[in-house]
């Protein structure tokens, strides 16, 4: 069957990767979650020094970027994780130090260079789901299928408030809400490549949509592309 290249953008905390996961199982294509590709250059910089509080070592940080090794490899229950220089990460990379500090990392055009380069790389065979930011407006600006998530910030941020209670993190609401509203705005207003929705992309409002129900309308979508 003819395999097309599926790009899923939206704001942080829109529930993008678990779409994009579910929808790339269901067709049997890969996944890529390009945002765990910042937040892994980001955990290289704090580990490495290259913060000062909130600024960038910028010529260090672009000094060591071909030091950077990003992969993904599926666990045992199928899902992929992310690996930094060998070094299974998934779980360093989804902390609040790290989403606190994404945003000026993704926000840097050598580092984003480099990640768009291997991010094309990735999808050239096709039967690819990924998820980012600019992937239907720079990545993958000729993806056959192109979708534009949306859900209002406060369900967002619960979302993730969820999210990090399970895995035992405890922040407040009103923290991670804040964390989220700041994100979008750094999101959508930095010169290089700002979140936004492409052209050509359907705009899918999740707030009030079960997974399910997500799921159902998607694969819907791609069999009106192959089709
Ligand atoms: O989707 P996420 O929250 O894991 O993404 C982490 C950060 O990376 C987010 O602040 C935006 C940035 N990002 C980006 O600029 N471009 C992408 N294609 C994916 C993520």
């Amino acid at each position: 069957m003819k395999k097309i290249v599926i790009a899923i953008d939206g704001f942080s905390s829109c529930g993008k990767s678990t779409m994009a996961k579910g929808l790339a199982k269901k067709l049997g294509y890969i996944y890529i979650d390009s945002g765990a590709m910042y937040r892994a250059v980001t955990l290289f910089a704090l580990q490495n020094g290259f913060f000062d509080g909130d600024k960038i070592k910028t010529d260090e940080l672009k000094s060591k970027i071909n030091d950077i090794n990003i992969s993904f490899k599926l666990n045992e229950n199928g899902q992929p994780e992310t690996f930094l220089n060998c070094e299974n990460v998934e779980k360093k990379i989804r902390t609040m130090e790290v989403s606190s500090h994404v945003s000026p990392i993704a926000a840097l055009p050598f580092v984003r260079e480099i990640l768009v380069i291997q991010q094309r790389k990735m999808g050239d065979k096709k039967g690819i789901v990924m998820d980012g930011r600019d992937i239907g407006t720079t990545v993958f600006p000729n993806a056959e299928l192109k979708i534009y998530v949306t859900a209002s910030a406060e369900i967002r941020a619960q979302r993730r408030y969820d999210e990090l209670k399970v895995k035992g993190e405890n922040n407040s609401f009103d923290e991670i809400l804040k964390n989220v509203v700041e994100r979008d705005h750094i999101d959508m207003t930095r010169e290089v490549s700002p979140l936004r929705k492409a052209d050509d992309a359907i705009e899918l409002d999740n707030s009030n949509l079960t997974i399910d129900e997500q799921l159902e309308y998607l694969v819907k979508l791609v069999e009106s592309k192959i089709a």
